[in-house]
Protein backbone atom coordinates (compact mmCIF):
# COMPACT_ATOMS: atom_id res chain seq x y z
CA UNK A 1 0.00 0.00 0.00
CA UNK A 2 1.69 3.49 -1.58
CA UNK A 3 -1.05 5.72 0.46
CA UNK A 4 0.76 8.74 1.23
CA UNK A 5 -0.64 11.49 4.10
CA UNK A 6 -0.30 14.72 3.70
CA UNK A 7 3.27 16.46 4.47
CA UNK A 8 3.58 19.67 5.81
CA UNK A 9 4.28 21.31 2.19
CA UNK A 10 0.48 19.81 0.70
CA UNK A 11 -1.06 20.76 4.22
CA UNK A 12 0.00 24.27 3.88
CA UNK A 13 -1.28 24.35 0.34
CA UNK A 14 -4.89 22.47 0.93
CA UNK A 15 -4.99 25.80 4.13
CA UNK A 16 -4.06 28.03 1.71
CA UNK A 17 -6.54 26.48 -0.80
CA UNK A 18 -9.29 26.71 1.53
CA UNK A 19 -9.24 29.83 3.52
CA UNK A 20 -8.46 31.59 0.37
CA UNK A 21 -11.28 34.73 -0.13
CA UNK A 22 -13.88 34.09 -2.13
CA UNK A 23 -13.82 30.23 -2.06
CA UNK A 24 -17.57 29.73 -3.09
CA UNK A 25 -17.41 26.19 -4.80
CA UNK A 26 -17.93 23.88 -2.09
CA UNK A 27 -20.94 26.78 -0.42
CA UNK A 28 -22.68 25.65 -3.92
CA UNK A 29 -22.59 21.77 -3.46
CA UNK A 30 -19.96 19.90 -0.48
CA UNK A 31 -21.88 21.95 2.27
CA UNK A 32 -25.62 21.63 1.05
CA UNK A 33 -25.26 18.59 0.65
CA UNK A 34 -23.54 17.51 3.73
CA UNK A 35 -26.64 19.46 5.60
CA UNK A 36 -29.02 17.62 3.43
CA UNK A 37 -27.68 14.48 5.16
CA UNK A 38 -27.52 15.40 8.34
CA UNK A 39 -30.94 17.09 8.38
CA UNK A 40 -32.08 13.75 6.77
CA UNK A 41 -30.82 11.22 8.73
CA UNK A 42 -30.55 13.39 12.07
CA UNK A 43 -27.24 12.77 13.76
CA UNK A 44 -26.29 14.61 16.51
CA UNK A 45 -22.60 13.10 17.56
CA UNK A 46 -20.35 13.41 14.63
CA UNK A 47 -16.90 12.10 13.14
CA UNK A 48 -15.16 14.22 10.02
CA UNK A 49 -12.81 11.47 8.83
CA UNK A 50 -10.10 13.08 7.59
CA UNK A 51 -11.07 16.67 8.56
CA UNK A 52 -8.17 18.59 7.46
CA UNK A 53 -8.10 22.44 8.62
CA UNK A 54 -11.45 21.74 10.11
CA UNK A 55 -13.45 23.60 7.58
CA UNK A 56 -16.62 21.31 8.24
CA UNK A 57 -17.07 21.96 11.97
CA UNK A 58 -18.16 25.08 10.57
CA UNK A 59 -20.08 24.48 7.82
CA UNK A 60 -21.83 21.65 8.89
CA UNK A 61 -25.07 23.09 10.72
CA UNK A 62 -27.07 21.14 13.67
CA UNK A 63 -24.77 18.91 15.23
CA UNK A 64 -24.60 17.95 18.79
CA UNK A 65 -20.72 17.00 19.08
CA UNK A 66 -18.13 17.10 16.58
CA UNK A 67 -14.77 15.39 16.42
CA UNK A 68 -12.46 15.77 13.52
CA UNK A 69 -9.36 13.54 12.95
CA UNK A 70 -6.63 13.74 10.48
CA UNK A 71 -3.49 12.14 10.06
CA UNK A 72 -1.94 15.74 9.70
CA UNK A 73 -0.50 17.01 12.95
CA UNK A 74 -0.26 20.09 10.98
CA UNK A 75 -3.89 20.22 9.77
CA UNK A 76 -5.22 19.15 13.22
CA UNK A 77 -2.79 22.03 14.73
CA UNK A 78 -4.45 24.38 11.83
CA UNK A 79 -7.90 23.20 13.06
CA UNK A 80 -7.40 23.53 16.76
CA UNK A 81 -5.81 27.62 16.42
CA UNK A 82 -8.99 28.37 14.30
CA UNK A 83 -12.07 26.85 15.25
CA UNK A 84 -12.36 25.96 18.99
CA UNK A 85 -15.75 25.34 20.96
CA UNK A 86 -16.98 23.27 23.96
CA UNK A 87 -18.41 21.22 21.63
CA UNK A 88 -15.98 20.43 18.67
CA UNK A 89 -12.49 18.17 19.00
CA UNK A 90 -9.84 17.18 16.64
CA UNK A 91 -7.45 14.73 17.23
CA UNK A 92 -4.69 13.13 15.08
CA UNK A 93 -5.64 9.90 13.86
CA UNK A 94 -5.75 7.82 10.52
CA UNK A 95 -8.90 6.22 8.60
CA UNK A 96 -6.98 3.27 8.97
CA UNK A 97 -7.05 3.17 12.81
CA UNK A 98 -9.27 5.30 14.74
CA UNK A 99 -8.27 6.30 17.66
CA UNK A 100 -12.11 6.06 18.87
CA UNK A 101 -14.07 3.89 20.86
CA UNK A 102 -16.30 1.27 19.25
CA UNK A 103 -19.99 3.18 18.27
CA UNK A 104 -19.02 6.70 19.63
CA UNK A 105 -20.69 8.04 16.80
CA UNK A 106 -24.42 8.20 15.39
CA UNK A 107 -23.29 9.69 12.05
CA UNK A 108 -19.72 9.49 9.95
CA UNK A 109 -18.71 11.97 7.13
CA UNK A 110 -15.57 12.28 5.05
CA UNK A 111 -15.03 15.16 2.30
CA UNK A 112 -12.36 14.64 0.00
CA UNK A 113 -10.60 11.40 1.55
CA UNK A 114 -11.38 8.35 0.16
CA UNK A 115 -10.43 8.91 -2.92
CA UNK A 116 -6.83 8.59 -1.35
CA UNK A 117 -6.93 5.93 0.13
CA UNK A 118 -5.99 2.34 -1.05
CA UNK A 119 -7.23 -0.43 0.88
CA UNK A 120 -10.99 0.46 1.55
CA UNK A 121 -11.90 -2.85 3.55
CA UNK A 122 -9.95 -1.19 6.04
CA UNK A 123 -10.90 2.16 6.00
CA UNK A 124 -14.78 0.40 6.03
CA UNK A 125 -13.88 -1.85 9.02
CA UNK A 126 -12.95 0.85 10.73
CA UNK A 127 -15.88 3.35 9.86
CA UNK A 128 -18.39 0.60 10.63
CA UNK A 129 -17.08 -0.06 14.01
CA UNK A 130 -16.90 3.39 15.67
CA UNK A 131 -20.56 4.14 13.80
CA UNK A 132 -23.35 2.91 16.18
CA UNK A 133 -26.28 0.63 14.31
CA UNK A 134 -28.57 3.04 13.12
CA UNK A 135 -26.59 5.43 12.58
CA UNK A 136 -25.30 7.15 8.99
CA UNK A 137 -22.58 7.85 6.89
CA UNK A 138 -21.96 10.02 4.06
CA UNK A 139 -18.88 10.01 1.95
CA UNK A 140 -17.83 12.47 -0.67
CA UNK A 141 -15.19 11.24 -3.09
CA UNK A 142 -14.03 11.02 -6.65
CA UNK A 143 -16.70 10.35 -9.92
CA UNK A 144 -15.07 6.63 -10.77
CA UNK A 145 -16.20 7.53 -13.77
CA UNK A 146 -14.34 10.44 -14.18
CA UNK A 147 -11.06 9.45 -13.93
CA UNK A 148 -10.17 10.76 -17.57
CA UNK A 149 -11.68 14.23 -15.99
CA UNK A 150 -9.63 14.11 -13.38
CA UNK A 151 -6.59 13.02 -15.08
CA UNK A 152 -6.61 16.63 -17.29
CA UNK A 153 -5.93 18.62 -13.98
CA UNK A 154 -2.51 16.97 -13.50
CA UNK A 155 0.93 16.90 -14.87
CA UNK A 156 2.72 14.01 -15.54
CA UNK A 157 0.12 12.10 -14.96
CA UNK A 158 0.34 8.13 -14.87
CA UNK A 159 -2.75 5.74 -15.01
CA UNK A 160 -2.03 2.57 -13.67
CA UNK A 161 -5.42 0.66 -13.11
CA UNK A 162 -7.37 2.62 -10.83
CA UNK A 163 -4.49 4.18 -9.13
CA UNK A 164 -4.23 7.86 -10.54
CA UNK A 165 -0.62 9.95 -10.04
CA UNK A 166 0.53 13.25 -11.28
CA UNK A 167 1.02 17.27 -10.03
CA UNK A 168 -1.83 19.54 -9.75
CA UNK A 169 -1.26 22.97 -9.53
CA UNK A 170 -3.03 24.28 -6.70
CA UNK A 171 -3.11 28.53 -6.58
CA UNK A 172 0.17 28.26 -8.00
CA UNK A 173 1.81 25.56 -5.85
CA UNK A 174 2.65 22.18 -7.28
CA UNK A 175 0.50 19.56 -5.40
CA UNK A 176 1.93 15.56 -5.57
CA UNK A 177 -1.12 13.50 -5.79
CA UNK A 178 -1.90 9.59 -5.77
CA UNK A 179 -5.79 9.38 -6.28
CA UNK A 180 -7.90 5.75 -6.01
CA UNK A 181 -11.08 5.64 -8.48
CA UNK A 182 -12.05 2.72 -6.21
CA UNK A 183 -15.65 1.95 -8.20
CA UNK A 184 -19.08 2.32 -6.67
CA UNK A 185 -19.63 -2.05 -6.49
CA UNK A 186 -15.65 -1.41 -4.75
CA UNK A 187 -17.32 1.28 -1.92
CA UNK A 188 -20.12 -0.93 -1.94
CA UNK A 189 -18.66 -4.50 -1.55
CA UNK A 190 -15.93 -2.70 1.18
CA UNK A 191 -19.32 -1.25 3.23
CA UNK A 192 -21.42 -3.99 3.11
CA UNK A 193 -18.47 -6.18 4.46
CA UNK A 194 -19.01 -3.81 7.86
CA UNK A 195 -22.46 -3.89 8.11
CA UNK A 196 -22.75 -0.52 6.11
CA UNK A 197 -25.92 -0.49 3.98
CA UNK A 198 -25.46 2.15 1.02
CA UNK A 199 -28.61 3.63 -0.04
CA UNK A 200 -27.25 5.28 -3.44
CA UNK A 201 -24.49 7.48 -4.97
CA UNK A 202 -25.01 10.79 -6.26
CA UNK A 203 -22.52 12.15 -8.37
CA UNK A 204 -21.89 16.03 -8.72
CA UNK A 205 -19.54 19.09 -10.12
CA UNK A 206 -19.73 19.10 -13.46
CA UNK A 207 -16.89 19.82 -15.31
CA UNK A 208 -17.06 23.39 -17.14
CA UNK A 209 -15.69 24.38 -20.39
CA UNK A 210 -12.42 25.75 -18.68
CA UNK A 211 -11.38 22.78 -17.18
CA UNK A 212 -10.77 21.39 -20.66
CA UNK A 213 -12.80 18.59 -20.52
CA UNK A 214 -14.18 16.15 -23.37
CA UNK A 215 -17.45 15.26 -21.90
CA UNK A 216 -19.30 16.82 -19.16
CA UNK A 217 -18.94 14.03 -16.19
CA UNK A 218 -19.27 14.86 -12.83
CA UNK A 219 -16.41 14.89 -10.68
CA UNK A 220 -17.37 14.01 -7.46
CA UNK A 221 -19.62 11.32 -6.07
CA UNK A 222 -21.60 11.69 -2.55
CA UNK A 223 -22.66 8.13 -1.22
CA UNK A 224 -24.76 7.58 2.03
CA UNK A 225 -26.52 5.14 4.11
CA UNK A 226 -26.83 3.59 7.73
CA UNK A 227 -25.31 1.11 9.82
CA UNK A 228 -27.71 -2.24 10.29
C1 LIG B 1 -8.41 17.03 0.24
S1 LIG B 1 -8.15 17.08 1.98
C2 LIG B 1 -9.82 17.22 2.58
C3 LIG B 1 -9.90 17.77 3.98
C4 LIG B 1 -11.30 17.96 4.54
N1 LIG B 1 -12.03 16.72 4.56
C5 LIG B 1 -12.06 19.00 3.76
O1 LIG B 1 -12.76 18.63 2.81
O2 LIG B 1 -11.94 20.18 4.07
C6 LIG B 1 -7.78 15.39 2.27
C7 LIG B 1 -7.52 15.07 3.73
O3 LIG B 1 -7.41 13.67 3.89
C8 LIG B 1 -6.46 13.42 4.88
N2 LIG B 1 -5.99 12.02 4.77
C9 LIG B 1 -5.08 11.52 3.93
N3 LIG B 1 -4.89 10.22 4.20
C10 LIG B 1 -5.70 9.90 5.24
C11 LIG B 1 -5.93 8.72 6.00
N4 LIG B 1 -5.29 7.59 5.73
N5 LIG B 1 -6.82 8.79 7.02
C12 LIG B 1 -7.49 9.92 7.29
N6 LIG B 1 -7.31 11.06 6.61
C13 LIG B 1 -6.42 11.06 5.59
C14 LIG B 1 -5.38 14.46 4.61
O4 LIG B 1 -4.52 14.66 5.71
C15 LIG B 1 -6.23 15.67 4.29
O5 LIG B 1 -6.53 16.43 5.41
Amino acid sequence: MDDKTFDQTTAQTWIDAIEKPGQTQRDKDIYPRLNTWLNVYGAKHVLDLGCGQGICSQKLLGYKTYEGVDPSPYLIARANERYTGDNITFTEGNAYQLPLEDGAFDGVFSVLVFHLLEDLAKAAAELGRVLQKGGSFCLITTNPEAMEQWAAFYENCNIDGKRLSGTMDLDGKPSEDVLYFHTIEDHQSALKANGLHMYGADMFRPATDTDNRKENTPLLMLIAGVKL
